[in-house]
């Protein structure tokens, strides 16, 4: 069974679908982890600069995802991870720079549709949390549960301050605000999979609820699914 979760950034969506999937026993898939592996790959093995993101060769997607399986994705007791050739790189894909390229190479159809293909063989025969922008909308358009998580701008712009002050990057509220709305503007107006509520997804602001909380509404919203199935 699929469950995708879909919402804007710092709407806790990573938090909360962790914790979700640890809850039921299912896989926690990642897909921004995985653009950011490939923006990673792309640049520590094929040496692409920022431009060249925007425009990658399908060999050189191919090298890092397919033929050489350089990257892979696991999850284990302590947490996700993405591995180059068997190295944990997971710690390199938070930087300001990876946010960079993974925002340029997720606005082409080739990487794309080379992180979907990925996504659907990780998920393969598994009962898996899928979180992203497009999980439900596009790449799980059949998940058996929908989620949209979003919470209000000013709340947003907080977690993303204090996200980014714990990794050492100072912003004033100010300008975590107009992070925050520019990302907003990228993901819902890109022609490709743009940020939407998906069709039948259950929409949960948790402006004003803790991560148990929403992880608590979650699962009882998963379990009435399953009962209301059990009993068809
Ligand atoms: O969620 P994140 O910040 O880790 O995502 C990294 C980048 O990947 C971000 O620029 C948006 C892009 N992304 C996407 O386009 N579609 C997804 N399903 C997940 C991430």
């Amino acid at each position: 069974m699929i469950i995708t979760i879909d919402g804007p950034t710092a709407s806790g969506k990573s938090t909360v679908a962790r914790e979700l999937a640890r809850s039921l026993g299912f896989l926690y898939l990642s897909s921004g982890l995985l653009y950011r592996g490939l923006a990673y790959c792309l640049h520590a093995e094929c040496q692409y600069t920022p431009e060249q993101m925007q425009d990658p060769h399908a060999d050189d997607i191919a090298r890092c995802v397919h033929d050489m399986k350089a990257l892979s994705y696991e999850t284990s007791s302590v947490g996700e991870r993405v591995l180059l050739h068997g190295v944990d790189i997971t710690t390199n894909l938070k930087t300001p720079e990876i946010d960079d390229y993974a925002s340029r190479i997720a606005m082409t159809a080739i990487v794309r549709n080379a992180i979907n293909a990925w996504q659907h063989r990780l998920a393969q025969g598994k009962d898996a949390v899928v979180e992203g922008r497009d999980c439900g909308s596009t790449v799980f358009a059949q998940a058996a549960i929908k989620f949209f998580l979003t919470a209000c701008d000013e709340i947003r712009a907080q977690r993303w301050q204090r996200d980014q002050s714990k990794k050492g990057n100072q912003f004033t509220h100010q300008e975590a605000y107009a992070r925050i709305q520019e990302r907003d503007r990228r993901d819902t107006t890109r022609t490709l999979a743009p940020l939407i509520i998906p069709r039948g997804a259950t929409v949960v602001d948790n402006s004003t609820l803790t991560v148990e909380q929403t992880v608590e509404y979650m699962i009882t919203a998963t379990q009435s699914f399953l009962d209301k199935k059990k009993s068809e």
